[in-house]
Formats: C-alpha cells, sequence, structure tokens
C-alpha cells in the first residue's frame, strides 16, 4: 500500500470501468479516496457515486479522452482495463472489437496524455501473460494456443500496445496478469517482466490485479517495469 496521504491522491481517469477489473478498480479507487473520471461507451452506464464523473465516448477517440481528462482536477493517472468483446464468454471466443482495439486506443490514450494542458503523471495499462519478453515463459500448452488460436490476434494487439506505450515518453506500469481467477485480493506476486519461475498454469484474482494497480498509481516502485502478476 502507498504511503501518499488522501489530501495528495492523484485524480484516476479510469477506461474500461464497466468490465471485470475496471469496476473493482472503480470500486477501491473510490474507497481509497481518489476522484475518479470513467470513461464509458455511449451504450453503457454506471451508477452515480460520490467522487465520479462519467464521461461517454470512444476509447478510440483521442478528443474523447481529453474530454475526460478535462474533468479532473489535478495531477492525473490514467488506468486502461480495456479488453476485447468475444462472441462468447471463452476467451479463445473470436473477437467483435475492431481489428486492433487495443493498441488504437492505446494511441489515442497517449496522444491525450501527453497534451500540456493536462498533468498526467502515469499511464496504467492492463495487459496479459504472454506479452513481449513474457511469452518465452508459458506454458507449451498455452504457447501454441497463442500462436494458433483467436488469441493471436489479441496477442499481436498487446504486443503493440507495449510498444506504443514505451515509446511515448510518459511514465507506465503494464502489468502481465496470468489468468483472472477467484474472486479475493490475495498478495500478488510479481514474476519479474518475463515471468520467470510463473509455474506450469499460474492465475491471479482480478480483485489482486485492480489493487496491484491503484497501489502502482501512487508509488514509483513499478514505473517503467511490465511485471507479470500472479497470486
Ligand atoms: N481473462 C483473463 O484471464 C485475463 C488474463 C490476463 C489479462 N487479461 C486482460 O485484462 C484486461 C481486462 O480484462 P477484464 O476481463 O476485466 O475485461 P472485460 O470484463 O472484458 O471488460 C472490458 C472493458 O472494455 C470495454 N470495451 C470493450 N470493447 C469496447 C469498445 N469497442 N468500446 C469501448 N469500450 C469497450 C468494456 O466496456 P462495455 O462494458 O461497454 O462492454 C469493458 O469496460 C483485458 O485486456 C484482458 O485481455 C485477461
Amino acid at each position: 500500500m502507498s504511503t501518499t496521504t488522501s489530501a495528495t491522491l492523484p485524480d484516476i481517469l479510469l477506461i474500461g470501468a464497466t468490465g471485470r477489473t475496471g469496476r473493482l478498480v472503480l470500486e477501491s479507487a473510490l474507497k481509497r479516496g481518489h476522484k475518479v473520471v470513467a470513461l464509458i461507451r455511449e451504450s453503457s452506464s454506471l451508477s452515480p457515486q460520490t467522487n465520479l464523473k462519467i464521461a461517454k465516448g470512444s476509447p478510440l477517440e483521442p478528443a474523447a479522452i481529453t474530454t475526460a481528462l478535462a474533468l479532473t482536477t489535478g495531477p492525473v493517472i490514467i488506468i486502461s482495463t480495456l479488453g476485447q468483446t468475444r462472441t462468447s464468454g471463452n476467451p479463445f471466443a473470436a473477437t467483435t472489437s475492431p481489428p486492433l482495439f487495443m493498441s488504437h486506443s492505446a494511441s489515442a490514450v497517449v496522444q491525450a496524455a501527453t497534451a500540456p494542458k493536462f498533468r498526467v503523471q502515469k499511464l496504467i495499462l492492463m495487459s496479459m501473460f504472454g506479452t513481449g519478453s513474457s511469452f518465452a515463459n508459458l506454458n507449451c500448452l498455452m504457447q501454441a494456443t497463442m500462436r494458433y488460436s483467436n488469441m493471436k490476434q489479441s496477442l499481436d494487439d498487446q504486443n503493440a500496445v507495449d510498444e506504443i506505450v514505451k515509446q511515448s515518453g510518459l511514465t507506465f506500469v503494464m502489468p502481465r496478469p496470468a489468468m483472472l481467477k477467484g474472486e479475493t485480493a490475495l498478495p500478488v506476486k510479481s514474476l519479474g517482466d518475463a515471468g520467470e519461475k510463473a509455474g506450469f498454469m499460474p492465475s491471479v484474482s482480478a480483485q489482486s490485479c485492480a489493487e496491484f494497480m491503484l497501489d502502482a498509481a501512487t508509488s514509483a516502485e513499478w514505473d517503467g517495469k511490465t511485471p507479470v502478476l500472479s497470486n
């Protein structure tokens, strides 16, 4: 947990607040005392809450992100828990998201965040185990799945996000969670950027990921890192 006091807490612009992990980030961020702006698409909704502002628009549009950033009141951390939509709940089902949805959104976020009028302190983008150097430490079954199933385009898209954010010049943290499983916020193990010693089928709860990203928002410990996370 960070040592930042509530008086100095940055605002959070949360993209993906209506998703599985995003809802947990939203709930915990408000509990921790952050003011949150949630950018959600026109067709989605969130219940009004104290210290929550809701902006509607596409995470693919820099103008929508700029409008959401304009609702923040000081230093701000952008957290994205966006995920691709699929034809079924199966993570291997075909995506129904626009092509390169994640990386196009990352480009839009970077474009909006680099405007000098905003004080964006850090980008925290939720990636996945398998991205970049961590591919080598997936077990052989997961490697084959990522290479030959619908997961391939998700991985290619996440690899593109990784490059875009690293080249942006902005401070970033891009956690690479293992399979999301379980409900409770168990302690998080960071397995390094490449996920060494990950074991055969590691998992982490979405709540643990949410708490990790909020801890990383107010600590420099993970800046510039892409840690593989498990419980
Ligand atoms: N599942 C796993 O085991 C696992 C493991 C590691 C990493 N991850 C990654 O972690 C991230 C978060 O996962 P999750 O399960 O929490 O995500 P999720 O529940 O699928 O939520 C996805 C979010 O993205 C939004 N979204 C999707 N398509 C959109 C579009 N075209 N325009 C605007 N918003 C859109 C959704 O908004 P709506 O509510 O409006 O649809 C929702 O808020 C994903 O990138 C995923 O790949 C997942």
